[in-house]
């Protein structure tokens, strides 16, 4: 028996509990018979989740590229791998075959090992949805360089400091990007982050928009003729089992950007495997997942799962609202998309405007429709369950996160029955668990807790760059000898799972977690403010947006508060990227602080959201009386 793909309900339960009884058993035999390595595994897992060391396929030799394209040429070579579709949606959409991929792949891989780029060495990535930006992935995975995606919404201090953390070699990026109606100035960007990295050699540029930019001699390159004289004959690196992938950037609720590292193998096992079974995949499906490479879900859901099954990933490069609001629809339209995966937040800026136009589209293509990113409200999941998915689409909600690799908990399509906003069951290998207050593991059904997994999977995040003892600290400390994930979660009377939202200091805005303290920290850079506190309340939109508070100095020099809150929110946007710009901000003269100097953010988060009713316990407060400060001043 096969384990590859699960057949129906009953199958799921049989493999699940196979996973949870023999993980080491399960795990190998999906790895052995649907993947190529050089060297097998034998010890499978090795794992101390006390010291949040886990190792998958220990020993095994494998090239995840060779696996995404290599393999499928004698095969699939004619088939296209890759649809391209442009911002302007009168530009011609580009079809590139697995053949063409790979002589793309194989020409960039030489370009970087010709520019110096081996093994281990970090590779910046800062570029829009272009074709290009799927081929230098690869190329870095193919010569075991290591990507660090960073998305191309970053400004340029963000973008410095995640280059400056990992110690990138080189930074691919391009003169510009398209975005609906806007170009945006990304090589300025990057030229601006530069001044302050010393660590970069090499920068290739990619043409897009064809807007001038400035190349530093001895530093910058154009792509383009370094491609044209670059051989398409490319070994590939051997890589080991744990070797790092890439690092990916997520917010931390304080301090710095954490950079989480994959790694090979066990990344490549379950991102395959999961794309194949909550997507229900089928050779001549197209899989649209409408999310940036700039996040997890574009490397994970765009390439890697995508390509290692042999299926044909849709690109794209605009967004949803440009030339109008109904894109999306078009788009599954012209190129028969059969799966269709995006963000609840997309799903509701789409569903305010009028019906005609996703009713313009049949849409009979499609065959599963899934969520991502943040909880989905009852209202979204019917709509685009009912508009979309046309009642007779399974809708997927699959909950997972940048540090869990793929998908953890998600209905697999047409066998879980699905529960709207339920992400419903956790996939075959995750043993998730709800713990409350005592940190004790709740056995009952119809119950909420804080959200762990008791053992690895593996697509597991292994480390933060350069920082052991943060991941371990981060995930492993709060529940011993569990993965903590941040979020809570209610367990249904059956065992479905609902996710409920993080509970840290991390919001969920549009779909991308931010940190409050970073957010702060660029807050209080503006000479005027003395200190600020930033806390989300729900937006019809964006799930969450940011309401800050903040205290300004008493020098009285800003008494111009229309202009204080642009300058604030253009700091929030230079040292971020305007994602993290504050929809509402209060001045205020203090905020609620605990006797030891914490602030009380769920007073703050209450009186945001407009809810003045029971502040709970606020005697351990400081400061009482400021409470009715700033209520008032919110009326
Ligand atoms: C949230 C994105 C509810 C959650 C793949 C998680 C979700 C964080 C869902 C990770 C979902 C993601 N339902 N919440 N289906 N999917 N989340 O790292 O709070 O960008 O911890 O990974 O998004 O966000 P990240």
């Amino acid at each position: 028996m096969s384990y590859y793909k699960i057949e129906n309900l009953e199958q799921y339960f049989k493999h699940y509990n196979k996973s949870v009884r023999e993980p080491r058993k399960f795990w190998s035999k999906i790895a052995s018979e649907n993947f190529t390595w050089y060297q097998e595994s034998e010890k499978i897992v090795e794992f101390d989740m006390a010291e949040a060391k886990i190792k998958w396929f220990v020993d095994a030799k494998v090239n995840i590229v060779k696996n995404c394209l290599d393999r499928h040429l004698s095969k699939r070579g004619e088939k296209t791998a890759i649809i391209f579709e442009p911002n302007n949606p009168n530009d011609a959409a580009e079809h590139i075959s697995y053949n063409d991929l790979y002589v793309r792949v194989a020409k960039m891989a030489n370009v970087l090992r010709e520019q110096g780029i081996q093994k281990g060495d970090r590779v910046c990535i800062y570029l829009p949805m272009i074709p290009e930006i799927a081929v230098s992935v690869l190329a870095c995975a193919r010569i075991g360089a290591i990507h660090s995606v960073v998305f191309a919404g970053f400004s340029a201090s963000a973008v410095a400091a995640r280059i400056n953390d990992s110690e990138c070699k080189m930074v691919i990026t391009s003169d510009g990007g398209f975005r609906g109606e806007k170009t945006i100035d990304l090589k300025g960007i990057i030229d601006d982050a530069l001044t302050n990295c010393k660590s970069v050699e090499t920068v290739l540029v990619v043409k897009r928009t064809n807007t001038s930019v400035s190349m530093k001699p001895g530093r910058d390159q154009w792509l383009q003729p370094l491609l044209d004289t670059a051989s398409d004959n490319n070994v590939a690196e051997i890589m080991d089992a744990e070797d790092p992938l890439f690092i990916l950037y997520t917010s931390g609720s304080t301090g710095k950007p954490k950079g989480m590292v994959h790694t090979t193998a066990g990344y490549m096992v379950y991102t395959a495997y999961s794309f194949k079974n909550v997507f229900n995949y089928e050779e001549n499906d197209v899989f649209w997942c409408t999310a940036d490479i700039g996040w997890i879900t574009g490397h994970s859901y765009i390439l890697y799962g995508p390509l290692l099954n042999g299926a044909t990933t849709v690109m794209f490069e605009g967004i949803p609202t440009y030339p109008d609001y109904s894109r999306f629809w078009e788009i599954i339209e012209k190129h028969k998309v059969t799966q269709f995966y995006t963000a609840p937040t997309a799903i509701r800026s789409l569903a305010k405007e009028n019906l005609e136009y996703v009713q313009k589209y049949p849409l009979k293509s499609l065959k599963v429709i899934g969520s991502v990113g943040e909880p989905i409200n009852e209202e979204a999941w019917h709509w685009y369950n009912d508009h979309v998915g046309g009642k007779r689409c399974p809708l997927v909600d699959t909950w997972w996160q940048t540090e869990t690799g793929g998908i953890l908990i998600s209905a697999l399509a047409f066998i879980t029955p699905t529960k709207p906003t339920y992400a419903s069951l956790p996939l075959p290998g995750i043993q998730v668990v709800l713990m409350d207050e005592k940190r004790n593991e709740i056995e009952d059904n119809q119950v909420a807790g804080s959200l762990c997994i008791k053992f690895p999977w593996p697509g597991i995040a292994r480390t933060i760059w350069g920082d052991h003892h943060r991941y371990k600290e981060t995930y492993f400390s709060a529940f011993p000898g569990k993965y903590f994930t941040g979020d809570g979660a209610l367990r249904d009377e059956v065992g479905y799972y609902r996710i409920t939202g993080r509970v840290d200091d991390i919001i969920i805005v549009s779909g991308h977690n931010l940190g409050t303290a970073p957010i702060e920290d660029a807050i209080n850079e503006h000479p005027a403010v003395a200190e600020s506190a930033v806390v989300g309340f729900p937006h019809d939109v964006k799930g969450n947006a940011l309401y800050g508070y903040v205290i300004l100095k008493e020098s009285g020099e800003y008494r111009d508060r229309t202009n204080l809150t642009k300058e604030i929110n253009q700091h929030i946007s230079d040292h971020i990227g305007p994602i993290a710009k504050l929809d509402k901000i209060q001045f205020v003269s203090g905020l609620p602080k605990t006797r030891s100097g914490k602030i009380m953010r769920r007073i703050l988060r209450k009186i945001a959201e407009g809810d003045f009713s029971n502040f709970g316990d606020t005697t351990t407060l400081l400061n009482p009386e400021i409470v009715d400060e700033i209520k008032e001043g919110k009326l």
